[in-house]
């Protein structure tokens, strides 16, 4: 844990603001890979994930983008409101679970929104390598849109397209810009999931390989957990086992026996809490492994996914 100050607040668009966070004592801070979050912790308990949009060089400071979102649930609303210039925060080191490929002949990125903030530290990223890279960079209109003016400025600005959604002139034409998939080019995309979901359908429509393309969810789609039943899990290591029921998920349960896994997002998009399974089938509900890893069923998210057989026995 990082003891940090923010050193300064900015409104960079409607509903977004930046926080340029600096050690308390002035020494630097943990370098960090473009792609890279933080983990923050608010006020009032919550622990939330935010991308580095700063350039990755700087060891004076990190800068997150937050986007106050009318459906937050407590996160964004709570910095917004309660974090100003001075306060003091707790975050975590640097992870980086949306990393570059560093020998890929071409980067592809894909901004929505707000996921603009991990592609903006890439394109700095590119840049400084003289990589060969194009951002393209949607928001519904220029004023929701977050470091235009940072874009237009910087030495990458002729590698930057605009896409407004109130602007038809501006639309980003997918299919021509993932017309030549190969592999070694490679494709980033964050942002709002039917965007980000709009971008992988394309690529996968025109060939694309699923190792060239990368993303990054902010939040999980709502699940429908109406149907969902108990299933009971067993540790290997102990032997003991637990009923999982209907309205709890197994980080829960086993929380309540005094058993600890490591959590963060607790909506199956950051891994920390992967668990290996050796028997049973787990009922993938995570957006961190790829289809491919959630077909092998030797691993799971327990902070949401559940279980297909009624029991589940996992190395712990
Ligand atoms: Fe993030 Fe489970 S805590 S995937």
């Amino acid at each position: 844990m990082i003891e940090v100050v923010v050193a300064s607040r900015n409104t960079e668009a409607l509903d977004i603001c930046t926080y340029e966070l600096a050690s308390v004592d002035g020494s630097p801070l943990p370098a960090f890979s473009a792609g890279a979050h933080i983990d923050v912790h608010l006020p009032d308990g919550l622990v939330r994930q935010y991308s580095l949009c700063n350039h990755p060089q700087e060891r004076h400071r990190y800068v997150i983008g937050v986007l106050k979102d009318p459906a937050s649930r407590g996160g964004s609303r709570s910095l917004h409101e309660q974090v100003h210039e001075g306060a003091r925060l707790s975050i975590s080191e640097p992870r980086n679970l949306f990393p570059l490929v560093h020998d890929a002949r071409r980067s592809l990125l894909f901004a929505g929104g707000i996921g603009i903030t991990p592609l903006l530290c890439m394109a700095e990223r590119l840049a400084h390598s003289g990589a060969d890279f194009e951002l393209h960079y949607c928001a519904r209109s220029s004023e929701r849109a977050a470091f235009v003016e940072r874009l237009k400025a910087s030495p990458f600005a002729e590698q930057v397209f605009l896409h407004f959604d109130e602007q038809p002139d501006t639309a980003l034409d997918i299919a021509h810009v993932l017309a030549a998939p190969a592999d070694d080019v490679h494709l980033y995309v964050c942002g709002p999931g039917g965007f980000m979901q709009h971008v992988l359908d394309n690529a996968r429509a025109q060939g694309w390989q699923e190792a060239c393309l990368h993303r990054e969810y902010f939040t999980a789609a709502p699940v429908d957990n109406r149907l969902d039943g108990c299933f009971s899990v067993k540790l290997s290591s102990s032997g003991q086992v637990f009923e999982v029921p209907a309205d709890k998920s197994v980080v829960q349960v086993l929380e309540s026996h005094g058993i600890e896994i490591a959590v963060s997002c607790e909506q199956g998009i950051c891994g920390t809490c992967l668990t290996r399974v050796l028997e049973g089938v787990p009922e993938h509900r995570d957006l961190f492994l790829t289809e491919q890893e959630q077909a092998l069923n030797d691993q799971f998210t327990p902070c949401c996914s559940r279980a297909k057989t009624a029991l589940l026995v996992l190395d712990i």
